[in-house]
C-alpha cells in the first residue's frame, strides 16, 4: 500500500451538530487504508439519532472504520460504547476519533464478534460492513478493498451478522444495519427475521455510484446485479429487533 497521509474529514456540517436536522456530524481523523467516511455512514447515524435508540444504551458499532458511528452513538448519550473492527488502523484511528471528541468508546480488533466476551449483549448494535459484490470470493486481507469487497454476492459479511446478531441483542434490543440495495436487502429482512428478530425498513437513500461501484458496474451488469443503463443505487437502513423474552434464535448461527 502506498503511504497516504492521514486526514482529517471535515463534513460540510458543522463540526458537532447540525441543527436543521438533528444529526451528528463529528469530524474525524481517517488513517490511510481506512473507510472514509461517505453517504452510507451518515444514513445510519441518522437513524440512530432520529429513532433515539442511544441514549442510554449499551452500544456496539461493529466493523467501526474511522470510529464515526461509535463516536456520534457517545454524542448521542450511549451509557457505554464498543467498537470492533478488524483493521489496525481503523481500531487507532478510532481510538484518537473518540479522545478527539471526548467520548469514551472501548475499542476492540478482531472478527465481527468475535472479540467480545462470552455471553455479552448490547442495546444497540449498529453495521455498515462490506457489502459490495466482488469479482473474488476472497476477501482482501490488507488493502482498501477490505472495507467494501464482501465476495460474489456481497454478503459474506451481512449474512454473518444476520446470524449472530440475535445472540449479542438484550431483549428489545436492535440492530441497525445498512447496505446496498445490490446486496439485496428481501434477503437480509428474510434472513434477520429467521433468526428470531422483528424486522422493519427505517430509512432509504438514493445515491449515484460512487468510484468503487463504477469501476465495477460492468462486471455487476454482466452478472444482472445492476439494471443495463443504472448508474445509482439504494441504500436501506434496516432495524431488527429481539422481542423481549425472546431467548433462543430461531436457526443456528454461524461462526
Ligand atoms: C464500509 S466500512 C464502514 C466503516 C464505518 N462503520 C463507517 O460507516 O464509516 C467497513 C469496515 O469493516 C471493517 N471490516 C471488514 N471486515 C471485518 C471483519 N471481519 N470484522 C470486523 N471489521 C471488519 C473494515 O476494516 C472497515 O473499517
Amino acid at each position: 500500500m502506498t503511504a497516504e497521509p492521514a486526514e482529517v474529514v471535515a463534513p460540510s456540517a458543522p463540526p458537532l451538530l447540525d441543527p436543521t436536522v438533528g444529526a451528528l456530524r463529528p469530524s474525524l481523523l481517517r488513517l490511510p487504508g481506512c473507510y472514509p467516511v461517505q453517504a452510507d455512514t451518515w444514513l445510519l447515524a441518522d437513524a440512530m439519532c432520529g429513532l433515539g435508540l442511544a441514549a442510554g444504551a449499551r452500544v456496539l458499532d461493529v466493523c467501526t472504520g474511522t470510529g464515526a458511528l461509535a463516536v456520534v452513538a457517545a454524542l448521542a448519550g450511549a451509557a457505554e460504547v464498543t467498537a470492533v473492527d478488524l483493521s489496525l488502523r481503523s481500531a487507532a484511528a478510532t481510538r484518537v476519533n473518540a479522545r478527539r471528541h471526548g467520548a469514551s468508546v472501548r475499542v476492540l480488533r478482531g472478527d465481527l464478534f468475535a472479540p467480545l466476551d462470552e455471553g455479552e449483549t448490547f442495546d444497540l448494535i449498529v453495521s455498515n460492513p462490506p457489502y459490495v459484490p466482488s469479482r473474488s470470493a476472497d476477501l482482501p486481507r490488507h488493502t482498501l478493498g477490505r472495507c467494501w469487497d464482501a465476495g460474489f454476492d456481497g454478503r459474506m459479511l451481512v449474512d454473518r451478522i444476520c446470524a449472530q446478531a440475535h445472540d449479542r441483542l438484550a431483549p428489545g434490543g436492535s440492530l441497525l444495519l445498512v447496505h446496498s440495495t445490490v446486496t439485496d436487502e428481501v434477503r437480509t429482512m428474510a434472513k434477520l427475521q429467521d433468526s428470531g428478530l422483528e424486522v422493519d425498513v427505517v430509512s432509504r437513500q438514493t445515491e449515484p455510484f460512487g468510484p468503487v461501484m463504477r469501476s465495477r458496474a460492468e462486471h455487476l451488469r454482466s452478472r444482472g446485479l445492476i439494471a443495463s443503463d443504472q448508474s445509482e443505487e439504494g441504500l436501506v437502513v434496516l432495524r431488527a429487533t429481539r422481542p423481549i423474552g425472546s431467548t433462543q434464535p430461531v436457526t443456528g448461527a454461524d461462526s
